[in-house]
């Protein structure tokens, strides 16, 4: 019998035989700030990466990009450079641990609303050159109910919503979702209850914004798993280093672990074909078109 990280080797291997053309868009977000989108985006990153996957993460905080702090390195590029320079979109990307390719944020983002139409054509056409790169590009977003935000939520596959059990990050996650439900067709939402003292801490949290979603907007939320309070992210922050590399045996790294077997199991198992690649430059023009 296969244990779980032999299906996902297997899982990695059929995938790697098949020509991707487009790669899979996570974004991860939350209501409220503060409750480890940045920790779990990196970890989440990192683990798609350990697996054998392709993967780029990108920071897309607007004011409070930090990814490159919590890996301890210094970026000298960032996101929006690509517009405003000669610079690529491979020269603006960082390389991390375990060969994690990363773009930071810098204070990038907030300017994204001032670019002129050429710069937007750069940038569509830089990002256009990620199709074939990358089997995933993980992003993390700053919280709350931002234009952006929504828009970048407009073209992903998949989003993950970053909860703790705390009502206010609670409300927070359900006023975030009660808006994407309203504009995006048939999102797939997933749940990240995270810093829970217990499964059933997680599970009754959860199960507050499951039922809500159900009740009051017809949205099936799945629940993708819970990270437990763990003081060894705090240690891995203060180091600089990802909690799956500083703390692989913690508590809270095999909680992220089992995230992203949850994830994985929930990807199909036959290849499929993703988008065509013009419906990927599709998504790009549609992110950043005003
Ligand atoms: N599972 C956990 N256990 C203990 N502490 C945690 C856990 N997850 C996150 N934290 C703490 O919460 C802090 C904030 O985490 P993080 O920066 O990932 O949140 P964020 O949602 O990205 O914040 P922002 O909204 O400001 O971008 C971390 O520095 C860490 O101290
Ligand atoms: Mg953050």
């Amino acid at each position: 019998m296969f244990d779980q990280a032999e299906h996902l080797r297997l899982l990695t291997k059929q995938e790697q035989k098949l020509p991707l053309q487009a790669p899979k868009l996570l974004m991860i977000s939350s209501g409220k700030g503060g409750v480890g989108k940045s920790n779990l985006s990196l970890n989440f990153a990192l683990a798609l990466q350990q697996i054998g996957h392709r993967v780029l993460l990108i920071d897309a905080d607007i004011g409070f990009a930090n990814i490159d702090v919590l890996m301890g390195i210094r970026s000298t590029h960032h996101f929006l450079q690509m517009a405003q320079s000669d610079l690529s979109i491979f020269d603006v990307m960082n390389t991390g641990p375990l060969g994690l390719k990363f773009i930071a944020g810098g204070s990038g983002f907030s300017e994204i609303s001032y670019l002129t139409a050429d710069q937007i054509q750069v940038l569509i056409n830089q990002m256009s050159m990620l199709e074939n790169q990358f089997d995933y590009i993980v992003i993390d977003t700053g919280a709350g109910i931002q234009e952006y935000t929504l828009k970048m939520a407009s073209i992903a596959d998949d989003l993950l919503i970053v909860t703790t059990p705390e009502p206010t990050a609670i409300t927070d996650a359900y006023a975030l979702i009660k808006v994407l439900v309203g504009r995006i067709q048939a999102p797939a939402i997933r749940l990240v209850v995270n810093r829970v003292a217990s499964l059933v801490e997680g599970k009754e949290a959860a199960d507050k914004v499951v039922l809500v979603a159900k009740k009051f907007l017809n949205t099936q939320i799945q629940v993708l798993g819970y990270i437990y309070d763990d003081p060894n992210v705090q240690r891995a922050v203060m180091k600089q280093q990802p909690l799956l590399l500083f703390q692989p045996n913690s508590t809270a790294a095999k909680c992220m672990q089992q995230l992203i077997r949850n994830y994985a199991t929930g990807e199909p198992k036959e290849p499929i074909r993703r988008m065509s690649g013009n419906s990927f430059i599709n998504k790009m023009m549609r992110l950043f078109s005003k």
